[in-house]
């Protein structure tokens, strides 16, 4: 069975970024040796009829006004931070498990190291970070987890003031140790995406950058609410890194995503919103980019970004 290796030419590509730009920053903050395989025909069969069994059972539905279960798991990661000094790998959220299988490029590959997924699921975040983040003041992003993007931030932009919410206690309060332990200007702050309660956001100006990462896709269709939000403060870029529902296409490997998607009540009706407002000159669509890249069930790291206009 061929073997391969996910380049920094490679991941370049799929992420949609410059090359040497790409090779800068991941040379700088490494990025190890990410092996895969081809998967033959059985065992591709054999693949989607465990997707098919997986989407046949009762998995967790996201979009419920209730944080409990981001309350309990967070707060596991930070009773296992305390007395520990905050790291990129000590913030590795639980759910990233080593996924036995990926999608890549419109096809199942089978990763040969185990730590794949996550490894280049940071590789992706870097670049990302690299193309958009740049030349901003602040970066606030929402649905911030465990921090771990916003210690990535602060590696990768030494300057940058930055602003981690989430709904979930335990999630401000790691982002606020983190401030305390690295002496950065980093704030942690409770917010609520569906409501828009919590964080009032008037620190968001012309020259902050907004940031969602797997967090919008945990609002179903009811993203409404933050939306205006974000769009009353104007900031200066908004950046999503999320499963977007409609940059699937019509083949069988997508409808599988798309159903996984829905089964899970993941983001949906966003993206057309942002074309409407386009269309009507109210935002400008910077960038629509699918990542053909993701776990077994979907792909998680497509990006949208966009800016106030007028
Ligand atoms: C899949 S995690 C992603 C965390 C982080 N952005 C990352 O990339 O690791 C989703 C995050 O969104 C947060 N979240 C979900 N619904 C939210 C809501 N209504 N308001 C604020 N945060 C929410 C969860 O608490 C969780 O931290």
């Amino acid at each position: 069975m061929n073997t391969d290796v996910l380049s920094v030419a490679k991941i370049a590509k799929l992420a949609a970024a410059d090359g040497v730009a790409t090779a800068g920053v991941l040379q700088k903050f490494g990025f190890p040796e990410l092996r895969y395989r081809d998967l033959s025909d059985a065992e591709n069969v054999e693949i989607e009829a465990r997707v098919e069994s997986a989407m046949g059972s009762d998995l967790r539905v996201s979009g419920k006004n209730d944080s409990a279960v981001w309350e309990r798991g967070w707060g596991e990661v930070a009773n296992e931070l305390t007395g520990q000094t905050i790291s990129i790998a000590a913030l590795r959220p639980p759910y990233f498990r080593g996924e036995p299988t990926c999608r890549l490029d419109g096809r199942y590959i089978r990763p040969l190291d185990a730590s794949f997924e996550y490894d280049a699921s940071l590789a992706l975040r870097r670049i990302v970070f690299e193309k958009f983040l740049g030349g901003f003041d602040r970066v606030a992003e929402i649905g911030c987890g465990t921090g771990i993007n916003l210690l990535l931030l602060a590696e990768q932009f030494p300057q940058v003031k930055l602003i981690g919410c989430d709904w979930a206690t335990p999630s401000r309060d790691i982002v606020n140790t983190m401030a305390k332990q690295s002496g950065r200007d980093i704030q942690g702050h409770l917010f609520n995406m569906l409501t828009a309660e919590g964080w009032n956001g008037n620190a968001i100006d012309g020259k902050t950058a907004v940031l969602t990462v797997h967090a919008m896709e945990q609002l179903a269709s009811n993203w409404q609410a933050f939306a205006a939000f974000v769009r009353a403060r104007r900031p200066g870029l908004c950046l999503h890194i999320e499963p977007i529902l409609e940059l699937y296409d019509e083949s069988p490997f997508d409808d599988r995503a798309r159903r996984y998607h829905l089964k899970r009540g993941y983001l949906q009706g966003y993206l057309p919103f942002l074309r409407g407002l386009a269309a009507a000159g109210q935002i400008e669509l910077a960038t629509v980019q699918r990542i053909p890249f993701g776990g077994l069930y979907h792909e998680a790291y497509s990006i949208i970004a966009w800016r106030p206009r007028g």
